[in-house]
């Protein structure tokens, strides 16, 4: 048996495993410190799409995955709606229970396996405003059962700790996925737009067309956050955004081979992302460095990693991303930093212009 402690998040205070790494409180309701400013740009996502868009109506939450229900209480209290929180593990849902009543609030908690419970809301047409799903791995399984069971223009959030997306696990991808991976210095783009790529998929065979809001990748996962429209038109306009990468990694010196089709257009929906920049400022959340950045970066296709290539040609002193990024600006390139790796820069210019300025 373990312990638990209480532990402060945001506005909320709840129990949890007392333990020193989160997978040994796995069984008694998971919880990662770690994902916090994760949660944080959740709520200030949330909130912003509930100003813009849910100003007169009440909105409806599911948190289809909940551990200790931290996200679906911080949900309640710093937004509001109408919260459900869902755990298949019996000890998780005991928890989220207790944690509830500490903090004194009105929220649904069910017990069911995600899909059952998705597809008994469907049955009962109580479909949600937002669902946020934050699986142990892979999210793949559950995807369409999400879809259908979101309003039109509603927001969903997904995780994925899942490394076949980053390039080891190539066939492991292609099965779960339907696109395979490949090793490169810009894994984690790459894992966020095969990720990206399957939700966009899997939605529009319901007829609905995921809009990005924010999609980046640190720590140990790829968090995607999108609006989903009921609408063909718009389906058919975010599978245009498709295309086979081979000719772009000519550009990065990579060698791929033809039928690797992912979507390639914008990662983040910018104007929102002010909005939530000014959220989490308020919150006093480093949150705000995730979504700042994504606000500033171009939308190119991959990005180089200047370590990395500073490495390759045993440059020992480079100039700093800034200035490399000035140089490149100077010289007519476009060129900003990448919200997927701290050393990378998205520009226009081709690889032999970076060796130049890394030489120089
Ligand atoms: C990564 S944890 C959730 C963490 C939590 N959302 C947070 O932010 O702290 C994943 C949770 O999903 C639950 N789970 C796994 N498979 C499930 C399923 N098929 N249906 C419902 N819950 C499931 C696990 O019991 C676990 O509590």
């Amino acid at each position: 048996m373990i312990g638990f402690k209480k532990v402060k998040e945001g506005l909320v205070e709840i129990f949890a495993p007392d333990v020193k790494i989160p997978e040994e409180g796995k069984k008694y309701g998971f919880y990662n410190p770690r994902m916090k400013m994760d949660r944080d740009i959740s709520v200030a996502i949330l909130s912003v799409f509930k100003d813009k868009f849910r100003k007169s109506s009440e909105i409806s939450i599911c948190d289809l995955m909940g551990g200790t229900g931290i996200r679906g209480i911080r949900y309640k209290k710093e937004v509001g709606g109408n919260v459900v929180i869902n755990d298949i593990n019996k000890n998780s849902v005991e928890l989220i229970k207790k944690n509830v009543l500490l903090n004194s609030l009105d929220i649904k908690v069910e017990s069911e396996e995600a899909r059952f419970l998705l597809h008994k809301y469907r049955s009962s047409k109580n479909l949600f405003d937002f669902i946020d799903l934050d699986p142990f791995g892979s999210p793949a399984t559950f995807i369409d059962s999400v879809a259908i069971c979101l309003k039109d223009f509603s927001l969903v959030g997904v995780t994925a700790t899942d490394t076949s997306l980053f390039g080891l696990y190539p066939k492991t991808c292609l099965r779960k996925y339907g696109v395979i991976s490949f090793k490169s210095p810009f894994y984690r783009e790459l894992g966020t737009r095969i990720l990206l790529s399957f939700l966009i998929r899997e939605f529009a065979r319901f007829g609905k067309a995921l809009q990005p809001i924010l999609s980046y990748s640190i720590l140990h996962y790829i968090r995607i956050y999108a609006i989903s429209k009921n609408s063909i038109e718009e389906c058919n306009k975010v599978l245009d955004k498709f295309k086979d990468i081979s000719e772009d990694m000519k550009r990065f010196r990579l060698n791929i081979g033809k039928g690797i089709n992912i979507y390639c257009g914008e990662l983040h929906n910018k104007n929102f992302l002010l909005d939530v920049s000014e959220r989490l400022k308020e919150m006093g959340s480093e949150g705000i460095k995730i979504t700042n950045l994504a606000s500033t970066e171009l939308d190119n296709l991959f990005y180089f990693d200047i370590a990395w290539e500073a490495k390759k040609n045993k440059i020992r002193k480079m100039p700093s991303l800034n200035k490399i990024i000035e140089i490149l600006l100077d010289k007519g390139y476009d060129a900003s930093r990448t919200i997927f790796c701290s050393t990378g820069i998205k520009t226009s210019a081709d690889i032999e212009v970076i060796q130049e300025i890394l030489k120089d």
